[in-house]
């Protein structure tokens, strides 16, 4: 509580606005982050506690300022579990937002397609996960001020923000898909036997990130919005093989469209119910 309560303060200090918006933006999609008005950054290693990012295509630094008239605190650049990062270090960040009044977390991320009516380069809004990392954030003694020892993870996808995210899209013309999004640890990717088995357990696409920052943020009574670029078809669905150049290079092909979606749905968000934290 303390190490949030620090880092919190820093970022208070600094910034003019109080930001209502957390927005997490995936590989590729960092140019956003510069849409900000009135921006205040603070880069990670700045702030007490926060650990340094350093996968390629991550910058590390927090954005703050308004974006599509939201009040929004952008995480340019996250942390994985395969950097060797705890999960209380991945997860830390999500309970300094909340500390700076966050009620709406809007995670990105790229994911690989295990639908197979799905093609890289579309976008899909994640209406549930599957958590196959093999370990939770909220494992060891709980805090109580921060949220429940057993906390609800029925509507951890927040449904009224699904139905606003698909309002958006049909309004722009961009086709949206809906899935389940199943968490791995990584780095390596999957095996197509592994695919596989997802695909039969009712998963849609796989990645490395966002499991974490969603079970933090609902514990923490925060709601959120998850979408997905699928960068690439999962192992075994298409004979090629996978690489981190087709992820970067899809992220690259439609961060327009990407970036175009977010900011008609962080748009409409200013309607939306404040305060509301279930
Ligand atoms: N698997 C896991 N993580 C990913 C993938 C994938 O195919 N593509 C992008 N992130």
């Amino acid at each position: 509580m303390e190490k949030i309560r620090e880092a919190a303060a820093m970022i208070t200090e600094k910034c003019l606005i109080q930001p209502r918006i957390g927005l997490i933006l995936g590989s590729g999609l960092g140019g956003l982050a510069s849409e900000v008005q009135d921006a205040v950054t603070i880069p990670y290693r700045q702030i007490p506690h926060f650990p340094d990012s350093t996968v390629i295509g991550h910058e590390g630094q927090l954005v703050i300022g308004t974006l599509s008239e939201q009040p929004v605190v952008v995480m340019q650049g996250r942390f994985h579990l395969y950097e060797g990062h705890s999960m209380e270090t991945v997860t830390f960040p999500i309970r300094v937002l909340k500390e700076l009044g966050v009620e709406i977390l809007f995670i990105t991320n790229a994911a690989g397609g295990i639908n197979k009516k799905f093609q890289p380069g579309d976008l899909m809004v994640i209406k549930d996960h599957v958590n196959m990392m093999g370990r939770n954030p909220l494992v060891g003694p709980n805090d109580e001020q921060l949220g429940p020892r057993f906390p609800d993870m029925s509507q951890a996808y927040d449904p009224e923000l699904r139905k606003l995210a698909e309002q958006v899209a049909a309004k722009q013309g961009t086709e949206l898909q809906t899935g389940v999004y199943v968490g791995v640890l990584g780095p390596s990717y999957e095996t197509p036997a592994e695919i596989r088995m997802f695909g039969q357990l009712g998963c849609d696409a796989v990645g490395m990130s966002t499991v974490p920052e969603v079970i933090v943020a609902r514990h923490a009574g925060i709601r959120v919005l998850g979408v997905s670029c699928i960068s690439n078809m999962a192992a075994g669905i298409l004979p090629q093989p996978l690489s981190h150049e087709e992820v970067m290079e899809t992220g690259e092909r439609v961060k327009e469209k990407f970036a175009r979606l977010i900011r008609g749905i962080l748009q409409e968000m200013s309607g939306f119910n404040q305060g509301r934290c279930s």
